[in-house]
């Protein structure tokens, strides 16, 4: 079937939400499509707050400041400065929507610290701060009269003539592709998580809206930076809340030592997460650690602290390894966690591909450059989502109706029938999925060098090519997850070769990417952003574009 409507955004965590909701209150008619219920997102997951300087004594310039330190001076600034100035008010507005913030004991809002910051300024509501906006925000979309497809799967955006014009996307429910017709499309897919192995991410963060906007012809910028958090649980990966350590908790090596106070002695715990990751995958690597991990001790926090403040990891550690954190340390890792990187925008979202934009994870705008601060991702999904769809509403006004679109839905149908009609015989997705995220792990993690580098970009060529002949275990349509698993995989190999390549460009250290063949920061060279754009059936295309810097000259950083 054929759908119109003047917005289609695809995905419905918070950026996706927030910029639906503001696209319909512009007068917009607004769809959004999310391959699972909205309140299953990824934004679901967010633990531990949402930046904003509220506070006396605080300054959106002193947050804006923390977070082009944070970044290792490859965010733009004038970004982050319209982040940090706006903050304020959209978490204000969220409270007003419903979200119940954590009060003080005056019955004021709340902070608790977080890392790479210089003062206290993160909103909360306990440990589950994602799933509170994001409840919150589908109730207003609802009220807004925004049309959901939920669990419907994008599989390719639809061009014509130089401008995105809707997508096609699977029901899973049937099996149905449908023609998704737009003015607009905002691109609001979330992350990759799934590249690596472990993550903190959901299954479902494969990367869709990456790889959807670069075979579209969206360039993709600063791929190379990939965020690995500090604290993941041992064995699965699951997130440990920075909050922990932002409530007090202690990073200790198998002899009880806070061993941080050698790598960042003034924020020592609460450093930034490039620091803190690359100090524990140090003290594991010299046999500091304990069977591959470090510990994050809470236990001078006391039980009413931990329960009140961080339940939800009391309970997932309790669940998991049986550890009760009020009696015991738990056993943590670096994890990867977040991409800096995504999809090229201005601060309105707007892509270099006409009519499509994109906000949330999958975009960089670029506020967090080489590192991005802890609770800075929630603001930025709803700062960017809300811009984001306000612009699209405008857009729309100027753009008129296509009738196109057929001949890419009845491509796609063949194509999904052509994967559905492979033999059973050859490799299966979850094998070819494991490969690479552990290579990922492996070789494009917290260090990497040129040698590692080149085997990864060799390995994906070998996956490319598994890939192949990887059959699709279910023929049936309806909930037919195997088939989206095989699509999400193809997804899945793009972005990671777009993050091989642009790690083997940035011959220096900088942020999240440390070279240990280039261990400086190279301010005369790589003060620059690295942008790829797709090239079928050659390597991408590659070009630069400098950091814009504002008010802040890069100095060394140091916490
Ligand atoms: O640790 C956390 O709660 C994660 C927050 C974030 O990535 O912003």
């Amino acid at each position: 079937m054929i759908f119109d409507h003047d917005v289609v955004v695809v995905g419905a965590g918070l950026a996706g939400m927030r910029a639906a909701l503001e696209a319909a209150r512009s007068g917009a008619d607004v769809a959004v499509v999310s391959k699972v219920h909205p309140v299953r997102s990824h934004s679901n997951a967010a633990q531990g707050g949402i930046n904003a300087a509220i506070g006396e004594g605080d300054s959106w310039e002193s947050h804006a400041f923390d977070t082009v330190k944070g970044a290792d001076y490859l965010a733009d600034q004038d970004a982050v400065e319209v982040m940090c100035e706006e903050a304020p008010t959209d978490v204000i507005e969220f409270e007003h929507m419903g979200v119940i913030f954590y009060r003080d004991a005056e019955g004021k809002l709340g902070t608790r610290a977080f890392g790479g910051a210089s003062q206290a300024r993160t909103y909360f509501v306990g440990d589950i701060t994602g799933q509170a906006l994001l409840m919150t925000l589908y109730d207003q979309i609802l009220k807004a009269g925004v049309k959901v497809y939920e669990e419907w799967f994008g599989t390719a955006l639809f061009v014509e003539d130089g401008a995105c014009r809707g997508m096609v996307a699977l029901d899973s429910l049937t099996g149905e592709l449908h023609l998704l017709r737009a003015k607009a499309v905002i691109d609001a897919a979330g992350g990759c998580g799934r590249l690596y192995e472990p993550s903190t991410n959901a299954l479902i963060c494969t990367g869709d809206g990456y790889a959807l906007a670069y075979r579209a012809g969206a360039a993709l910028m600063d791929m190379e930076m990939v965020q690995y958090h500090p604290t993941t649980l041992a064995g699965s990966g699951f997130l440990m809340t920075e909050a922990a350590r932002g409530e007090g908790a202690f990073l200790l090596d198998k002899n009880g030592g806070r061993f941080m106070k050698k790598y960042a002695p003034n924020k020592m715990e609460l450093a930034s997460r490039d620091v803190v990751s690359r100090a524990e995958a140090t003290e594991i690597a010299q046999g500091n650690g304990i069977d591959g991990n470090v510990l994050l001790d809470l236990r001078h926090l006391g039980r009413d602290v931990i329960l009140k403040k961080l339940p939800q990891i009391h309970e997932v550690a309790l669940d998991y390894i049986g550890i009760d954190m009020v009696e015991k340390p738990v056993p943590v890792r670096p994890g990867m966690h977040y991409m800096m990187g995504g999809v090229k925008t201005d601060v309105n979202g707007v892509t270099t591909l006409p009519g499509l934009y994109a906000a949330g994870e999958v975009a960089c705008v670029s506020v967090h450059g080489g590192n991005r601060l802890g609770a800075n991702s929630l603001l930025d999904t709803i700062v960017f989502g809300r811009r984001s769809g306000k612009h699209a509403a405008q857009y729309v006004k100027n753009v008129t109706p296509t009738t196109g679109g057929e001949s890419l839905l009845r491509a796609e149908q063949e194509r999904l029938r052509a994967l559905l009609a492979r033999p059973y015989k050859g490799e299966t997705h979850a094998r070819v999925r494991l490969d690479l995220a552990t290579m990922m792990d492996r070789n494009v993690g917290i260090y990497r060098d040129e040698a590692g580098l080149q085997s990864a970009l060799r390995g994906i060529g070998e996956l490319r090519a598994r890939y192949e002949s990887v059959w699709v275990g279910d023929k049936s349509r309806v909930f037919n997850q195997a088939l989206q698993f095989v699509l999400e995989l193809g997804y899945l190999l793009d972005i990671g070769e777009a993050v091989v390549r642009s790690a083997l460009l940035r011959t220096e250290s900088r942020g999240a990417q440390s070279r240990t063949d280039y261990p400086e920061r190279n301010d005369t060279e790589w003060l620059k952003h690295i942008l790829l754009t797709y090239t079928p059936g050659s390597e991408p295309a590659v070009s630069y574009v400098p950091v814009t810097i504002t008010r802040w000259k890069p100095e060394v950083r140091t916490y």
